[in-house]
């Protein structure tokens, strides 16, 4: 039986990696941990609210440490064959292909599951043998057995805010990882990416941000999620396209967070706070 090298049956993406590191500002020290994780072989747990910079630290990561990532974005039809790897009926034989799982041991590679409570309970089970200290892959359909390579490392993500009763991960899975937790970055950090990310100037930038602020503070209404630091560099670039700043907050964060038309307008009030008539 033939093996070929990939699969193409999950949402997998490989990154090399070679060239400079994607800009990243760091939150604090994430950095240092996930160095030390990475020395260390030990699987890390990253969560945090959405664009708040959790797959951007990990893409800056693996580039800094010169190691190909490997990125599955989980969903809830991923099955562990997706992850390890199945046969495929050819026209002379079968062959085994790896999943990004699979491959991603063999490569010595960094592994990232974006949004992993997407994924079935049972699927992350799969990863329980490699992401404790025997760091093994047992793959049951060809009998192998492979050892994880010291430099192989398993990185996850979730999203605690859209956790319900049904999803979560299984403690047996959670406390084999140490967890890292981001959050949106302090006013200086914010800056700085709006002006690389966006191209913003000092004073779009010090707006942006304090809107961001304004935004965060309200609790009255019934938002699932706050304006993110995505959702303000897409503002940025709106503005440095040309357009006004009250209609690039109004499209980029305003109707983005919601559909209801009073929150809308109340969100809209702060806006025109913080940045008045803005154009
Ligand atoms: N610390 C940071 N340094 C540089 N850019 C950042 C940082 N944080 C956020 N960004 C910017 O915000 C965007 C969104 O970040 P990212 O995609 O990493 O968020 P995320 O936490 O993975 O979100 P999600 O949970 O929705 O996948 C990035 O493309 C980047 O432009
Ligand atoms: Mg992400």
């Amino acid at each position: 039986m033939r093996r070929v090298d990939s699969v193409g049956v999950t949402a997998a993406a490989e990154t090399s990696g070679g060239g400079l590191p994607p800009f990243y500002v760091a939150q604090g020290s994430e950095c240092e941990l996930f160095q030390h994780c990475h020395e260390k072989s030990l699987p890390l747990l990253i969560k945090g609210p959405t664009g708040c910079g959790k797959t951007r630290f990990v893409e800056h990561m693996a580039a800094r440490l010169r190691r190909p990532l490997i990125t599955v974005s989980c969903h809830d039809d991923l099955s562990a064959a997706d992850l390890v790897g199945r046969h495929l009926i050819g026209r002379a034989e079968t062959v085994w292909a790896d999943g990004p799982l699979t491959r991603a041991v063999r490569e010595g590679a960094i592994l990232y599951l974006d949004e992993v409570v997407e994924a079935r309970k049972d699927t992350t089970v799969v990863l329980h043998p490699l992401a404790d200290d025997r760091r093994i892959l047992p793959i049951e359909r060809t009998g192998e057995l492979l050892v994880a390579p010291p430099e192989f490392m398993l990185v996850m993500s979730y999203n605690p805010g859209y956790q319900n009763l049904l999803k979560g991960l299984k403690p047996s899975t959670r406390q084999r990882f140490v967890a890292l937790a981001l959050d949106y970055p302090s006013a200086a950090v914010e800056q700085a990416i709006l002006a690389q990310e966006g191209g913003a100037s000092a004073a779009l930038a010090t707006q942006l941000v304090q809107l961001a602020q304004a935004l965060r503070r309200l609790t009255e209404h019934d938002l699932e999620e706050t304006v993110s630091t995505r959702l303000l560099v897409m503002a940025a670039r709106l503005v440095v396209s040309g357009l006004g700043l009250r209609p690039a907050c109004r499209a980029a964060i305003v109707d983005t967070l919601t559909d209801d038309a009073d929150t809308a307008s109340a969100l809209d009030e702060v806006v025109a706070a913080v940045v008045g008539d803005g154009d």
